[in-house]
């Protein structure tokens, strides 16, 4: 069955009905402000900080028929009668003759149709204001007059997420409702006492407001034995106007068409915001209430993502991988870029994930050369929060910069940093000096973390490297701290990482091409000894006979061997030896052919095989997943780009290509019922073999597998590479590509590439 189908002309995703196996979403704005809205019109909306600065009540965890956060109400009167339907659907439920939900880039569209009415809504949020515009049109099609009204409705959280949910006294008791008179008609103010001179919230509509309510249980109805499917408040004609002084704060606004002829549109626009006082709201809703200024907002943003799409393009004889690369692939960048793991409805963006170090400095990789200055400034960030011996801290909360150390290991004998997070900015920073030939970045002085001390961006690398480079085990291999890029894999003090080792031969490897670049051949020789180094230690003891090793535990047990029962083989192990040239000539090739055999399935490479099967302390959280979920042996999409990157480097296209192939999510729109995530953008995961649900995806949006997909598609499979001296083409396709084109801007010009293959290599 498909639930939808890929309009490549308009750049959208149109789901056709609302019964999706799981809830779909789609962003609009950004971390700034926005959120998440799903297909049947729920939004989760914040400013700033999804833990600190929540607007929008969305429990991602409630049942898809539930109200969350923003509805639509529309209602016909017809013999003295109302009746009401959603055009999203939810929370109504009444059955649609017509449903839509177009997912476009940064706005979702929404038409639904019942009782001969359709109502077309649109949600964005412009890109120089921060507003949350439903742009609704209702248009009657019965054949006949018609009484219309439209009841727009949103309901609030406390401004900190994590005491909405935990706290039902301090919560209600604060948050307060007030209607503030802009040009005659009411603009409901809402906010939390405490933020009363600072930080208010508001929700109106263009055009009469005939009336409104505020309190949760007068809009339902006897003491909310009323429901969001049924509001009771919705039998009379008008709303009662309440206040809600304390409680669960909501509004909802009575917008009255009229009687409506055949063939009539009426249009409303409903704005949510939030300002830091009475006269900024005001300012704000006199500029939006004017529908030229939203046709304009609603035309900047699409201005914005043509120039942002043409950054690059590929024209291939692959249909689908030209719609990931030229849409859905970088607009899923932007959106890592802007949110890290922070707020999905699977990171719920309460507080225990922040801005990650590890991975805003790859999600930076997949926007880089769309956006380089906005990267620029974000590693900045990052390497502000790296500490003065090198190692980074693992996550900030945006809001305040306070940043913290990640997972609780306090019951355990765990290390209070992650081996790999300090050397993935090695990587955002070179590929910045290569996009835009920008040297003196390396000179910028940026605090570290934990001290008063400072250091130019070029120092905090060096710190980078000395500290995997002095943080070693009894093998000579870099110790894994908490754990490494893979979070689940927690072994006690003393327990050393190949991937570490091998991540940090490809940072010595981009610091050298640096070192070239700034005329530093001193540094160079320092930093090749090293390389050298860990290659010699990395081959010697870390090869299992057909594969590499993962790990060493901290009583000097292999991990990754086939003397393990569980977990055997991990493919990143493989992967990042290619990646960082630690593996040469048939170790190569052994190494990529083991992978080959023992981890790659139809719908992808598999993390580690076989599966732990029960928990043990010593590994920690891995062993929490039967085993073919997630880092246990299930597809860790995030992983399968380094094994596109190595088969190219390996120089086999095919092979990269089918496992590009294998995971594009724009080719599983017809094996849905087995996928089950969205189609348009890559999940965090898909079940392994080992899993009775084998194929099914989760957690869509938020992964690393987004920019390292976008890297492995652009840079090694088409092949176009920014480098200091300038843009190297270095393609390794499928055989079977007879030519391809792309188009790339890059420092100023725009390169019209073509590549002919007419003996069909790689
Ligand atoms: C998701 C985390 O956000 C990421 O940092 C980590 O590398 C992967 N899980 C793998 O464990």
């Amino acid at each position: 069955m498909n639930y939808g189908y890929f309009d490549d002309a308009k750049k959208e995703y149109v789901v056709t009905t609302p019964y999706t196996p799981i809830k779909w979403c789609n962003y609009v704005g950004t971390l700034d402000f926005g959120g998440i809205v799903d297909s049947t019109g729920g939004a989760l909306l914040c400013k700033g900080d999804p833990a600190l600065n929540r607007i929008t009540k969305y429990i991602a965890q409630m049942p898809a028929s539930d109200f969350k956060g923003s509805t639509i109400y529309v209602r016909v009167k017809e013999d003295g009668e109302y009746k009401l339907f959603s055009p999203m659907f939810v929370p109504v439920l009444k059955e649609l003759d017509r449903f839509e939900n177009r997912v476009g880039l940064s706005y979702s569209t929404y038409v639904g149709e019942a009782y001969g009415v359709e109502c077309e809504i649109t949600y964005f949020v412009p890109t120089d204001d921060k507003i949350f515009l439903q742009d609704i049109k209702v248009t009657n099609k019965s054949g006949k007059d018609l009484e219309i009204d439209v009841i727009p409705v949103i309901e609030y959280t406390h401004f900190d997420a994590i005491k909405q949910l935990t706290n039902a006294d301090w919560v209600p008791q604060t948050m307060t409702t007030e209607a503030q008179d802009v040009d005659g008609q009411p603009v409901i103010v809402q906010y939390a006492f405490m933020k009363r001179d600072n930080t208010l919230n508001y929700y109106t509509a263009t055009g009469e407001i005939s009336s409104y309510d505020t309190d949760r249980r007068v809009f339902l109805g006897n003491n909310e034995y009323g429901s969001f499917a049924n509001p009771l408040s919705l039998k009379e004609a008008e709303l009662s106007n309440s206040l809600c002084l304390r409680g669960d704060n909501v509004t909802a606004l009575m917008l009255k068409c009229g009687v409506m002829a055949d063939g009539a549109t009426e249009r409303r626009v409903a704005m949510l915001g939030q300002e830091g006082n009475a006269a900024e709201v005001e300012a704000m809703v006199k500029k939006y209430r004017d529908t030229a200024v939203v046709d304009a907002a609603f035309k900047q943003l699409g201005d914005f993502w043509e120039d942002y799409l043409t950054t690059m393009t590929i024209d291939t004889p692959d249909p689908s991988i030209n719609s990931m690369l030229n849409v859905h692939n970088p607009r899923q960048c932007h959106t890592t870029k802007n949110w890290s793991r922070y707020l999905s409805l699977y990171q719920l963006g309460y507080g225990a994930r922040g801005i990650g170090f590890r991975d805003s400095s790859q999600d930076i990789l997949g926007a880089i050369s769309h956006m380089p200055e906005e990267g620029r400034a974000f590693a900045s960030r990052l390497l502000s929060v790296q500490k003065d011996n090198g190692s980074a801290m693992h996550q900030f909360f945006p809001q305040t910069m306070e940043a913290n150390e990640g997972d609780s290991r306090e019951e355990h004998d765990r290390a209070d940093y992650y081996g790999d997070d300090n050397l993935w900015i090695i990587f955002t920073v070179t590929q910045y000096v290569k996009e835009t030939g920008n040297l003196d970045y390396l000179n910028e002085v940026i605090p570290y973390y934990n001290s008063k001390e400072s250091g130019s961006v070029w120092d905090h690398l060096v710190r980078s490297i000395n500290f995997t480079f002095t943080n070693r085990g009894d093998h000579g291999l870099p110790l894994l701290g908490f754990a490494d890029w893979n979070d689940t894999v927690n072994l006690p003090i003393g327990a050393e990482s190949m991937m570490v080792a091998a991540m940090f031969g490809k940072a010595c490897n981009d610091m050298m091409d640096l070192c070239d670049a700034k005329g530093d051949a001193e540094y160079k020789a320092t930093i090749q000894g090293y390389y050298d180094e860990m290659k010699e230690v990395f081959n010697t003891v870390g090869w299992d006979g057909e594969w590499y090793l993962r790990y060493f535990d901290h009583e000097g047990n292999k991990i990754g061997s086939k003397e393990n029962k569980y977990g055997a083989m991990y493919t990143n192990a493989q992967s990042w030896a290619v990646i960082s040239g630690f593996a040469q000539g048939e170790r190569r090739d052994t190494a990529l052919n083991s992978l080959n055999k023992n981890l790659n399935t139809e719908f992808g490479i598999k993390l580690s095989t076989p599966g732990y099967n029960g928990y043990d302390d010593d590994l920690g959280g891995v062993s929490t997943y039967p085993p073919g979920a997630k880092e246990n042996g299930g597809i860790f999409l995030h992983s399968n780009p380094w094994v596109m990157i190595a088969e190219t480097i390996n120089g086999n296209g095919d092979r990269a290509f089918q496992y590009y192939d294998q995971i594009n999510p724009a080719a599983k729109n017809d094996i849905i019922d087995i996928f089950e995530s969205e189609p348009y953008c890559y999940p965090q995961n898909i079940l392994g073999d080992e899993h009775k649900q084998f194929g099914m995806g989760r957690n869509a949006w938020l992964s690393g597998t987004s920019s390292w997909t976008y890297v492995a598609g652009t840079q090694f499979i088409i092949g176009v590479q920014p480098a200091y001296d300038g843009l190297v083409i270095n393609p390794c396709i499928p055989t079977k590509w007879d030519n391809f084109k792309a188009t790339r801007k890059f420092r100023g010009a725009l390169y019209n590439i073509e590549v002919l293959n007419p003996n069909n290599v790689s």
